[in-house]
């Protein structure tokens, strides 16, 4: 069922008696703080660069310079935009639902500077340096153009996850619990295209989760019961409005 902007009569008790919600946003959180997302090709981050050429560890060996630029460019972009209103409620909601599981694909931090606690970073996080030799979490020399490593001298990178590389174990392990656990499955500014993120939801569909999303436009996925067509920043403030009605 799609809802052209507005919010199924249904919703905001099915969340209040939801015993565990799961929320998983996706780069759409972050669109209204101005943070371009990757797939909308008239302002997406990689229309300007080729995925292939920046996020991944073969490219990180071949140029770290030229992704340590990048991802500098990214950090700057990132830490001057604000959380937008979708993020402070998400926090919110967080607060006034029995249990809620945040799940982000977004690495820029926003969730966190809103206020949401314990936040699943599915695909790390912009800000955190990692040794590249061995994963560890580093802080290096910022004015180098390639951070090195504290400790073994390797090369610094940041704590993304890149194309090819696996999801971080313990983050999985926790978002595939919540999905198969939750009663509503929330969906936010993902496109659903990306697995094993885009298979949350998939997994919530096997049990008796109500799964909705909130996208302004249509994304290929099916299992939805509730497609909510409209910006996160404008209806998840409505949400939690209509919480206390
Ligand atoms: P995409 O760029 O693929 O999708 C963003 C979605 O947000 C699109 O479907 C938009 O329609 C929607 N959107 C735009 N503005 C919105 C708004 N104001 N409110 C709600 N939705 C809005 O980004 P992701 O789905 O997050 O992975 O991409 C998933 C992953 O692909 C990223 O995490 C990244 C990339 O590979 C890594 O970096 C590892």
């Amino acid at each position: 069922m799609t809802n052209v902007g507005d919010i199924p009569e249904a919703l905001p008790g099915a969340l209040r008696d939801a015993r565990h919600v799961c929320v998983l946003t996706g780069a759409g959180a972050s669109a209204e703080s101005g943070v371009p997302t990757f797939r909308e090709a008239q302002d997406g981050l990689w229309s300007r660069y080729s995925p292939q050429q920046l996020a991944t560890p073969e490219a990180f060996m071949a140029d770290p310079g030229l992704i340590w630029r990048w991802y500098r460019w990214r950090r700057k972009l990132v830490a001057a935009a604000e959380p937008n209103p979708g993020h402070y409620a998400l926090a919110e909601l967080a607060k006034r639902l029995s249990r809620l599981t945040l799940i982000t694909q977004n690495v820029d931090n926003l969730h966190q500077r809103a206020g949401s606690k314990d936040v699943i970073e599915f695909h790390g996080n912009l800000f955190v340096d990692r040794c590249f030799t061995e994963g560890t979490i580093a802080v290096g020399d910022d004015t180098q153009a390639v951070p090195k490593c504290p400790q073994c001298g390797g090369l610094l990178r940041p704590g993304v996850v890149w194309f090819g590389e696996t999801i971080p174990e313990a983050a999985l392990d926790e978002s595939c619990k919540a999905a198969v656990d939750c009663d509503v499955f929330l969906s936010v500014g993902t496109s659903s295209e990306v697995y094993p993120a885009a298979g949350l939801a998939e997994l919530a569909a096997e049990s008796t989760a109500l799964l909705v999303e909130i996208n302004p436009k249509p994304t290929g996925s099916t299992v939805f019961d509730i497609s909510i067509a409209a910006k996160s920043g404008i209806i998840l403030p409505k949400l939690l409005e209509l919480l206390d009605d």
